[in-house]
């Protein structure tokens, strides 16, 4: 049954491996800009990180804080999305920049952050641990694997997720956590052929105790 060791170890596993991207912060060091955290999550949502990346970093190069992003006029900001997909998430984005740029900063919890334009469950989760550290759990599809897996659960709903995977969050590394949870789940704890042999989270995965990581989580019907 997955421990605090556990979280340790992914912990320890993240310090060398986590991938570099340009919203994070080092690992282990102060929390990133809250702004590009925002950002990037939005952008995130449905596009990949090999996508989003370049876009990422036009943006910033063009709107470098917040206010800069809330004063450009919405021909601009949606001919840069452009391609991103989705153009309700843009909207969203403009709507959601602005509110933030009035009230002058994010809100620096998930609750708080619900109440934005468009920002749900995930993107507020996300936020509030990577940028504020609140010890919260954005539960997307690779973090839902890894949970399903860890705990042998054939068809967690994402509160269920939520519920087994909150008490491992180290008290002051929520973002960490989550991000290396992503990364584990992009890179090893995949949807096929999972590399169990190079997981820290192994001698915790019950899973992997039956044998049978890929059993976990089980397609929905359709
Ligand atoms: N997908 C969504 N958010 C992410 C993040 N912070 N790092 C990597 N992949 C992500």
């Amino acid at each position: 049954m997955p421990s605090a060791n556990a979280a340790n170890r992914l912990m320890k596993h993240y310090l060398g491996t986590a991938r570099t991207l340009p919203w994070r912060a080092a690992p282990g060091t102060n929390a990133p800009d809250p702004y590009r955290v925002w950002l990037s999550e939005v952008m995130l949502q449905q596009t990949t990180v090999t996508t989003v990346t370049p876009r990422f970093n036009r943006f910033i190069e063009r709107w470098p804080t917040i206010e800069d992003l809330a004063a450009a006029s919405d021909k601009s900001i949606l001919s840069e999305w452009a391609g991103l997909g989705y153009y309700a998430r843009a909207r969203n984005l403009i709507a959601c920049a602005r509110e933030i740029a009035a009230r002058g900063s994010l809100p620096n919890t998930a609750e708080e952050l619900r109440k934005l334009p468009g920002v749900g469950e995930y993107t507020s989760a996300a936020v509030a641990a990577i940028a504020f550290g609140e010890r919260v759990l954005p539960v997307d599809t690779n973090i839902r694997r890894v949970a399903a897996r860890l705990f042998a659960m054939e068809q967690p709903t994402d509160s269920q997720v939520r519920d087994v995977m909150t008490p491992l969050i180290p008290t002051d590394r929520a973002g960490d956590f989550a991000q290396a949870l992503m990364d584990l789940g992009a890179t090893i704890c995949r949807p096929a052929k999972p590399l169990c042999s190079r997981c820290p989270l192994a001698p915790d995965c019950t899973a992997f105790a039956l044998g049978q990581p890929e059993l976990f989580p089980r397609p929905k019907a359709r």
